[in-house]
């Protein structure tokens, strides 16, 4: 066993680091054939207080550096969405993340931090990185093991820019499609995202960090986000605890039994209690009668909110999500406030150190069985599957299986030989807008804002014919054998994208439509949204609407669907309602909806 400690330190030092101390580099925690639970107790038993409550902390990248972490025994850094190093290059990240890894590990116990993002489709706050399509178009396909083929992708270009951990998959059930967040949402059918859980596997691996292209998944966020009253985001969810747990809690169990490695609780309430101080919900539901093992996240700055006022941190929210069984708590700023008050109520008794013992030992659990101690860098040989071929392939793939058509006249498929087609619209040629929330930056932006393929250039690779665009339709005549208009939503993430009036399209899009139309071409709606949208009063002048959801960088998808390359199978994993006045409509509840859960063509019926 020496010999193994000695080859630990000799590899710390050929990595140009100094051992935590000559002693520590000897101890049990550090020998990697050692069972996981005696390593954590070994380590455990030579933390201070202080080294256990710096555990519990996640601070954002942009509050503190690596000297910062180091300093107060930080246990984990995230990325928020949008917090890229300067270039955003998938070097620099890994560059970013080593510099913090370097300063933990020159700490006496050498503790490595967990740094993590959200890779939610794709590893999207960094440029050139493939971006998949968002979970709602993913939940048409109705194809789990390609979802778990995209977290694997997605698991790769994460783990070689270093990070350890993705917030995702969000397994929220959307019930009201007011809500901003219902395209982070695989469907408003609970058995459609404990399905699609599988993607949990592809970014763990079938255990977790026995790959090293293995990450963390995180379930998000428990429980019940995703039916609260009106569709509010970070609203209150009212319904009977069966009710709660037949819709709501049963993705949770699904990634449970595929041991997802945390849970990130809801910035919502149940019945008027915060989910960040539902001791009940989470220390008994989820870690008991569940048997959740893995790390309890609270969401970003969440707890500040339990007390009313968002703006200062108190001790009775530290208490209360603490005590409620949070484990880490995920911070913009104010680490030192937060410690400070942990370190007080700990010391005053008003949270028991078995709580804290608890929290730690789950944190050091996962970092043990992630491997960071042995292998605490970023895996730079897999800089090369960033935005590679063979993912964006996969992405496309994604892409033609989530499109739902759902009307046909005949103009489609298009013949890439003989048609000679119009593109129009504020959503055929923009990858930001193809590409939805959570892109880059945290609310996501139209325009050129990385890699990619539009729809636009994906039918004119597709298409032997020529092709006219122009964005508003100018130059349409009746010497085209088809026209096709690209609309729908801009980019949004979480409450601004709220929408209590419900989702219509902009005059703008119906202005080009109609401009198409008035040419006597016919003219194939392509409705690019995180969301149904309310089209009732013009389908019928449409002679084909196709459902393309937020494909992300790989348009080619689309075009493929829509020249025959490949016959749509994308089948709708939320209710279309006649009007938004309907909502929440879903599945089973026996209101009239335009298309029904499930509903999707083929250009074979
Ligand atoms: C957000 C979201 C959550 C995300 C977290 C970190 O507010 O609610 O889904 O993982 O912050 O960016």
């Amino acid at each position: 066993m020496p010999a193994l400690v000695g080859l630990a330190v000799v590899s710390l030092l050929a990595g140009g680091l100094t051992p935590a101390s000559a002693e520590n580099s000897r101890a049990l925690y550090r020998d990697a054939s050692a069972p996981v639970p005696q390593r954590v107790d070994d380590l455990m038993s030579r933390m201070s207080v202080e080294d256990k409550l710096g555990q519990m902390v996640q601070i954002e990248r942009d509050a503190a550096g690596p000297a910062d972490v180091a300093d107060h025994r930080i246990g984990s850094v995230l990325s928020g969405g949008g917090s890229t190093p300067t270039p955003n290059t998938p070097e620099a990240w890994a560059d970013m993340y080593d510099r913090y890894q370097r300063a933990a590990l020159d700490t006496p116990l050498g503790i490595p931090v967990l740094y993590g993002v959200d890779a939610v489709h794709g590893h999207n706050n960094v440029r050139t990185a493939t971006i998949f399509p968002h979970n709602i178009g993913l939940g048409a396909t109705r194809n789990p093991w390609l979802v778990r083929r995209v977290g694997a992708a997605t698991a790769e270009e994460v783990a070689a820019t270093g990070i350890d951990w993705t917030f995702s998959p969000c397994l929220c059930v959307a019930r009201n499609d007011r809500w901003g967040r219902t395209y982070e949402s695989f469907g408003e059918a609970p058995w459609l995202a404990s399905t699609m859980s599988e993607e949990i596997t592809g970014y763990q691996g079938h255990r977790l960090g026995d790959d090293p292209t293995s990450i963390m998944a995180t379930a998000k966020h428990y429980v019940g986000d995703g039916g609260t009253t009106g569709g509010v985001d970070q609203g209150d969810t009212r319904l009977s605890e069966r009710e709660l747990r037949r819709i709501h809690l049963e993705p949770f169990r699904a990634a449970i039994e595929r041991d997802v490695a945390s849970v990130m609780v809801s910035y919502s309430s149940w019945n008027g209690t915060p989910l960040h101080a539902h001791r009940y919900l989470i220390r008994d539901v989820l870690k008991r009668e569940l048997g959740f093992d893995g790390v309890v996240l609270s969401d970003y700055d969440a707890i500040h909110q339990l007390d009313g006022d968002d703006s200062t941190l108190t001790a009775s929210e530290v208490r209360r999500s603490i005590n409620s069984g949070l484990d880490m708590i995920m911070l913009s700023t104010d680490h030192e406030r937060f410690l400070h008050l942990l370190r007080q109520e700990v010391s005053a008794g008003t949270i028991p150190m078995s709580r804290i013992d608890d929290a730690v030992r789950r944190v050091l659990t996962k970092k043990f069985e992630m491997g960071l101690f042995e292998r605490p860098f970023a895996q730079r040989d897999l800089l090369s599957t960033v935005g590679s071929d063979e993912h964006r392939a996969l992405a496309r793939q994604a892409v033609r299986e989530s499109q739902t058509l759902l009307e046909n006249d005949g103009v489609l498929p298009l013949s890439p030989e003989e048609d000679k087609v119009f593109v129009a619209g504020s959503n055929a040629d923009d990858i930001g807008n193809q590409s939805g929330g959570w892109t880059i930056s945290w609310q996501g932006s139209s325009g050129a804002i990385t890699e990619g393929t539009t729809i636009l250039e994906g039918i004119r690779q597709v298409s032997d014919a020529p092709v006219t665009y122009d964005r508003e339709g100018d130059g349409i005549d009746s010497s085209y054998d088809a026209a096709i208009a690209v609309v729908g939503e801009k980019p949004y993430a979480e409450y601004r994208g709220d929408s209590p009036e419900g989702v219509r399209l902009s005059r703008q899009d119906l202005d080009t439509i109609a401009k198409l139309r008035e040419s006597g071409v016919p003219v194939a709606v392509v409705l690019v949204s995180g969301r149904p949208v309310e089209v009732t009063e013009h389908v019928d002048d449409w002679n084909a609407l196709l459902a393309s959801w937020l494909p992300g960088t790989q348009g080619g998808g689309v075009a493929d669907v829509l020249f025959g390359e490949y016959d749509p199978t994308g089948k709708l994993p939320v209710t279309w309602m006649r009007s938004y006045e309907q909502q929440p409509i879903n599945v089973g509840d026996r209101k009239d909806p335009l298309y029904p859960f499930g509903y999707g063509l083929s250009y074979r019926n």
